[in-house]
């Protein structure tokens, strides 16, 4: 069976829990960049995982009765002429074969259509408030059905957030996103390799950008997962740093955060290394600070801790080595207890990580505080989950700050796949020992 349509089967489970209904889910919109020109299109990610269909104007209805469940996908119709300028169309009639839908019908008749679907049917499951235009279609097709009640039709009495639901389902990745996840984390770690391979002190960080993208490309990754970082030197210390058009100097660190996105799935991966290939000492000792702090937290992340266990193992490491190298002043209890660190490590060490760079998924338990508790505790990690691992360490020049090492940023990030004994690296393939990566370089 399609993943695609096991995930609707397990969906049409989740509604009959709740007594059954319908859910409705869109894909994305095509979106104009300028002009007549569009953006690359991208599926909505939560469409896709139900479907597999890659084309835009479409819906999908599951309709789930007790002992019945039926899906409807609703695409747009063959057209030779548009096809003869666009490229291939599915149509309703291949759409059902080759995706395992009970039914497909033309995007055109959802209009028509929906008021029929949503008759007397208990509940509803679609995406509550994320969209206005589909809010007011919804609002019409509810007033249609409504306007039927004297012949004995009811429209949904309820509605449920279809995300919530999906959100718990891809927050565990299954067989087929696993396989599809590590081919994407293959490829981006070798666009990394191929980064430290080809940087040397003269160039822009756009060339260096335009050899992931290169690699990523080649390799079948339709698009980078999100807008690469490539930050030589002072760059780094800032987050999101955009610009990647610097000149890269001899004695400065490249921090490149990149991975590519391949049939629908993330990769993320930092790794920051010198330019002229050989670690300076002071790069070396908060880099050999980060990658110790990496460790722990890698340690930390095993079924049944809370997804906090790897933050708070790097925060420990960082913490301690701030204070030891001069960066921090106090005891270690006293730095992590008053924030102190955040100066120097001011952002979080994980973040669930699928489909979407930032995957969906609860940070915390699901449903209510335990009595007593202040609030829901962060999830505990079961096998399946994949998230990042990444510790980083941003000095910005200061009078209060040793200058040795001023306009150092350092990030390494990992993916991992929570496993039944711990966790699997998804992207291990990418060099992070200082020794492997000089060697890499001098090679
Ligand atoms: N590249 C985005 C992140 O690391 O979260
Ligand atoms: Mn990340
Ligand atoms: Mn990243």
């Amino acid at each position: 069976m399609l993943p695609y349509s096991e995930r609707r089967l397990r969906l049409a489970d989740a509604m009959r829990a709740q007594g059954g209904g319908v859910a409705i889910a869109f894909t994305a919109p095509e979106r104009p960049r300028n002009r007549d020109s569009e953006y690359p299109y991208r599926w909505d990610s939560y469409f896709y995982y139900l479907t597999g269909f890659p084309e835009p104007e479409a819906a999908l209805v599951v309709i789930a009765e007790a002992g019945r469940t039926e899906s409807i996908l609703f695409c747009r119709e063959k057209n030779p002429e548009r096809e003869t300028w666009d490229g291939f169309r599915y149509g309703p009639e291949a759409a059902s074969e080759r995706f395992g839908f009970e039914r497909s019908l033309p995007f055109g008749s959802l209009d028509e259509e929906l008021p029929r679907l949503l008759a007397d049917r208990p509940a509803l499951w679609y995406a509550l408030g994320a969209d206005d235009a589909l809010d007011a279609r919804l609002q019409r097709w509810l007033g249609s059905v409504r306007a039927q009640a004297r012949t004995g039709v009811t429209a949904p009495a309820r509605a449920f957030d279809l995300y919530a639901v999906l959100d718990e389902m891809r927050l565990f990745k299954d067989t087929h996103e696993l396989a599809t996840m590590r081919r994407a984390a293959q490829i981006s770690a070798a666009a990394h390799v191929r980064a430290m391979r080809v940087t040397r002190a003269g160039c822009r960080e756009y060339e260096i950008e335009a050899e992931l993208l290169h690699e990523f490309r080649r390799n079948g990754s339709q698009f980078p997962a999100y807008g690469s970082i490539v930050a030589g030197g002072a760059n780094a210390c800032v987050l999101h740093y955009r610009g990647n058009d610097a000149r890269l100097a001899d004695g400065d660190l490249l921090l490149i955060d990149a991975g590519c996105e391949l049939d629908g799935y993330a990769s993320d991966i930092t790794r920051t290394f010198p330019v002229n290939g050989r670690f300076g000492a002071a790069q070396r000792t908060l880099y050999e600070l980060v990658l110790e702090a990496q460790r722990a937290a890698v340690d930390a992340t095993q079924p049944g801790a809370r997804f906090a266990a790897p933050h708070d193992a790097a925060v420990r490491v960082l913490a301690q080595g701030m204070i030891d190298c001069g960066l921090l002043q106090g005891t270690l209890d006293g730095v992590i207890e008053s924030g102190a660190y955040r100066r120097f490590y001011m952002h979080r060490t994980s973040h669930w990580m699928g489909m979407d760079v930032h995957d969906c998924g609860e940070y915390r338990e699901p449903g209510e505080p335990a009595a007593g508790e202040a609030g829901r505790p962060w999830r505990i990690l079961h096998p399946g989950m994949v998230l990042t691992i990444e510790p980083g360490i941003y000095v910005r020049a200061a009078d209060d700050v040793p200058q040795a090492f001023h306009d150092i940023g350092i990030r390494i990030e990992d993916d991992a796949l929570v496993t039944d004994t711990g966790c699997e690296i998804l992207t291990l393939d990418a060099p992070k020992r200082p020794e492997d990566i000089e060697a890499l370089m001098r090679g």
